[in-house]
């Protein structure tokens, strides 16, 4: 079950913490995997340890806000593993300036970032890659997005919220445009995980009906089901992966 042998993948913002995560996990499951980031160092160290453990994988440093660069790293990720890319898991969701505050104090130049990243760099990524998926009749295309989606809080982060709701709707108008071709397009909805708290860790755990923050095994784990043959009658959805702090 959940054997991705054969299978390539290309994971965003994969150079640590979640997609780190998703990346390790879809290479245990036997997918090469293509190692994003836009600080090469971080892709390079993680696409290092795959290798080392015995799995394939190849860094490919790019922004996923720019579509000509999008488009290079998958064409170099395709000719490192000699096939197109199966999975896609567009992780990359938090911009250098994330955007935080109440809204009313924001200035319109700090607007764009959470929408391009998520939301743009979503349209890019699929764009790249869904072509390939489409006429192999095979594809999984998962989206990384957050209980900002769909839950409002005082917490300064309406933009972002704003950006996830909006990948979130355009992954369910692909799952219809993408179904009659084998391609699935689901959402995960993380909650609060264990990189963001720092010395509020415990604090924000006991908030939590498990008692702890999630981790990159949980994401990987979750994707990696998403992403396998078994979840083919799995689209259009959104996956809540939150240890039931939002239930619906
Ligand atoms: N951390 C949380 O608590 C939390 C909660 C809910 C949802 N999420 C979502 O999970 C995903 C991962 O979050 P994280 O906290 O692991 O992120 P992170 O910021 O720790 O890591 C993301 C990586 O993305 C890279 N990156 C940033 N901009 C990029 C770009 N334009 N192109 C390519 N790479 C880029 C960064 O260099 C970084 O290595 C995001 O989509 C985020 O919105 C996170």
């Amino acid at each position: 079950m959940f054997d991705l042998s054969g299978r390539t993948a290309l994971v965003t913002g994969a150079g640590q913490n979640a997609g780190a995560g998703i990346a390790r996990a879809l290479a245990a499951q036997g997918a090469a995997v293509a190692v994003n980031d836009l600080v090469p160092e971080r892709a390079e160290a993680v696409s290092k340890e795959i290798t080392s453990a015995g799995g394939r994988a190849v860094p490919v440093v790019f922004d996923v806000t720019d579509l000509e660069a999008v488009r290079e790293g998958v064409g170099q990720a395709r000719t490192e593993f000699g096939r197109h890319l199966d999975i896609l898991v567009h992780n990359a969701g938090i911009p250098a300036d994330f955007g935080q505050g109440p809204f009313r104090t924001l200035a319109p130049d700090r607007w764009r970032a959470p929408v391009e990243i998520n939301l743009f760099g979503a349209m890019n990524c699929v764009s790249a890659v869904a072509g390939d998926m489409c006429e192999a009749g095979w594809g999984r295309i998962v989206q990384i997005s957050s209980g900002a989606a769909r839950t409002g809080s005082a917490a300064g982060i309406s933009l972002y919220g704003a950006a996830k709701s909006g990948v979130e709707g355009f992954i369910r108008h692909l799952s219809q445009e993408f179904a009659p071709f084998g391609v699935t397009a689901n959402s995960l909805a993380l909650g609060l995980q264990s990189n963001v708290a720092g010395d509020s860790t415990e604090e924000f755990a006991r908030r939590i009906p498990t008692r702890r923050l999630g981790t990159p095994e949980d994401v990987g784990a979750a994707v990696v089901y998403l992403a396998s043959p078994e979840a083919s009658w799995m689209t259009g959805q959104t996956l809540n992966l939150n240890g039931g702090s939002v239930t619906s």
